[in-house]
């Protein structure tokens, strides 16, 4: 991990956030597929049922650590194709909404207490290392109903999946730690709501679906806490205005989530049948990946795409968190995170900056999320 710039771009394409009509790219897999940039052809790709997620998954790589394995399951809701995805995701799923809006004030408390930390430590800090990497993990304890006890176990485990080329060893300790939890009586949150339901889920479904919550859910999470932030670093004016103006921090998080990088491959899929999109022929069977982070900067749908801007009413939402029926279930959880970071953060530390020139971050090997490995700040 020792990149000290962001990520390229991995296909012979040119680069995002130029967006057009879908062209046709070879993955680093060597593959071919389509690559779809504009904002109204990733929310057909996403929304239409002739795009096939099931029949997009690749099989592991010989020698795949757990979580590759856990990633190319056909039991997980992200590898299913209604109208299994349905049933399971209701099943999986259907509590969230209330067992989010219920860890809300968890997080601000949380958040609270990080910061706390990070002014008792003092400049220069990590955010990633002691805020990015720490918040997701309590807010998914308090979504899955841990006991406070166990917070500690998940905090090493989400750490070492961070961080660590290989986090096999705590991989396989917390797909333990979810099978014995689900079996167990007088569970809470969402692991004693699904287990409830008796027959289905199976044990696999649940604890496949578990583990992809805690591992996705904080990957993505810690990722976009490290590189909002950075590009609130890079915005002094912007930072400012939040520290007056803490309401502001929801439109803040909607509009950091909409300018960030976030991914350059997002989960493909193929096509069942010929499909004509943005005004070129799909043919059945061949795979198609949408670019979302640059469909959120279109500037079809976009005034002025590449500005910072929080006062902006433009007529359509982000893409971060997908559309469709693998629309992203944590989506609350994540907007509660952001916005308690924003809501505060700004006004506890005027003046937070890079502890180090922009050219010396390291960020995560390109095949993976657009990620940071450490962020110094000062202020
Ligand atoms: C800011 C953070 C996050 C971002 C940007 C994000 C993004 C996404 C996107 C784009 C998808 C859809 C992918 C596709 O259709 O190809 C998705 C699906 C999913 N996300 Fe998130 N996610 C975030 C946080 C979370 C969290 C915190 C959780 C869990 C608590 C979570 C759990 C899931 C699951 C289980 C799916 C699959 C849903 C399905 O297939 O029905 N995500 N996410």
């Amino acid at each position: 991990m020792t990149n000290t710039s962001p990520p390229p771009f991995p296909f012979d394409a040119p680069a995002p956030p130029e967006s057009g009509p879908p062209t046709q790219v070879r993955l680093p897999s060597g593959r071919t597929a389509w690559l779809v940039t504009r904002y109204a052809d990733i929310r057909q790709v996403l929304d239409d049922y002739r795009f096939s997620r099931a029949e997009a998954v690749d099989p592991p790589p010989p020698g795949a650590t757990p979580d590759v394995l856990i990633r190319s399951s056909p039991d997980v809701l992200i590898n299913m194709d209604p109208p299994r995805h349905t049933s399971v995701r209701r099943q999986i799923t259907g509590d969230l909404p209330p067992t989010a809006r219920r860890a809300e004030p968890d997080i601000t408390t949380e958040v609270d207490r990080l910061l706390d930390e990070l002014a008792e430590h003092g400049p220069p800090a990590d955010f990633v290392a002691r805020f990015a990497v720490s918040l997701p993990t309590t807010a998914i304890c308090a979504l899955l109903g841990v006991p406070r006890a166990d917070h500690g176990l998940f905090h090493q485990w989400a750490a070492a999946r961070y961080f660590a080329a290989d986090a096999s060893a705590e991989f396989r300790e917390l797909d333990a730690y979810l099978r014995a939890a689900a079996r167990r009586p007088h569970r809470g949150g969402l692991i004693g709501a699904i287990a409830s339901l008796g027959a289905r889920p199976t044990e696999e479904e649940l604890v496949g679906n578990l583990l992809a919550f805690v591992i996705a859910g904080h990957n993505n999470l810690a990722t976009l806490l490290g590189t909002t932030v950075l590009a609130l670093c890079r915005l002094p004016e912007r930072l400012d205005r939040l520290a007056r103006e803490p309401a502001l921090a929801p439109a803040a998080t909607e509009e950091l989530l909409r300018h960030t990088r976030f991914q350059n491959l997002n989960f493909a899929r193929t096509a069942r049948a010929d499909v004509c999109l943005g005004g070129r022929l799909i043919r059945r069977g061949e795979t198609v990946i949408t670019h979302i982070d640059s469909g959120d900067r279109d500037p079809e749908v976009h005034w002025d795409p590449d500005a910072v801007d929080f006062d902006r009413s433009d007529p359509v939402p982000t893409l971060k968190f997908g559309n469709g029926v693998h629309r992203c279930p944590g989506a609350d959880l994540s907007r509660y995170c952001l916005t308690a970071t924003f809501a505060r953060l700004p006004a506890r530390f005027p003046g937070l900056r890079l502890a180090v020139p922009e050219s010396e971050l390291v960020w995560k090997p390109a095949d993976q999320l657009h990620a940071l490995v450490g962020l110094p700040v000062t202020w």
